[in-house]
């Protein structure tokens, strides 16, 4: 290794790359909580975690394995799709519960990454959240399921269930709530883990 003129050797390592993270929210709406909470993720998350939040949720067609022939996709909205996945280091998803399961639209984005493949062994951290105490423990079992099909990879650190969701976020993006605070950490923290274990030596 060489010198620098202060000897500081240190100085002359390569920086570790940040690492990208397609951030993607279950819902629709303008003013959707659980995008608000993928924005206090952004504030949370250390410097070298880059949380790209995905807005062309409602780009999608409907699923239809007759559009999904291989070599046929011609669909530009579902190739973006796909090449967001594929391209980041790792996932993080917050979902809704809508009627006790995963919101229709969020559950099509992830139908179109079945015959696709780009979801295999991809780092994901998994966080549902609800407004009401039952912690949308529904649309958490739906997305897990969906998820192992998908054969990501979500470690049970990775995973995290928030009931009572209004009460602990504010409308700047600010958690209010320092349990909450710490779980969120916990879990940007394993994904990060998940991520660099998954990366070759
Ligand atoms: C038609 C409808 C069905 C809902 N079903 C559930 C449900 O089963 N479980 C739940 O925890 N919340 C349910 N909710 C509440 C939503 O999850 C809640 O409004 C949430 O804030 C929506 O997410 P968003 O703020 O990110 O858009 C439902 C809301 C609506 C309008």
């Amino acid at each position: 290794m060489t010198r620098s003129k202060t000897g500081n050797m240190k100085s002359m390592l390569p920086m570790n790359p940040a690492l990208n993270i397609l951030a993607v929210s279950g819902s629709l709406r303008k003013g959707s909580s659980t995008t608000l909470l993928l924005q206090a993720l952004q504030h949370l998350a250390p410097e070298n975690l880059q949380l790209e939040i995905w807005e062309n949720l409602d780009t999608l067609p409907h699923f239809n394995p007759d559009l999904d022939r291989e070599g046929e996709m011609n669909v530009q909205a579902v190739q973006d799709w796909r090449e967001k996945v594929q391209k980041a280091d790792g996932v993080l998803i917050c979902t809704p519960e809508y009627a006790a399961g995963l919101p229709g639209s969020f559950k099509n984005a992830l139908d179109w990454l079945v015959g696709s493949g780009d979801m295999a062994d991809k780092p994901v951290a998994a966080v549902a959240a609800s407004p009401y105490p039952t912690s949308a423990e529904h649309a958490h079992t739906s997305l897990m399921l969906t998820l192992g099909m998908l054969e990501a990879r979500v470690p049970a650190e990775n995973q995290l269930k928030i009931g009572l969701l209004s009460k602990k976020l504010n409308a700047q993006a600010e958690i209010t709530d320092p349990e909450l605070n710490t779980e969120l950490q916990r879990v940007l923290s394993a994904l990060q883990q998940t991520i660099l274990q998954a990366q070759p030596v």
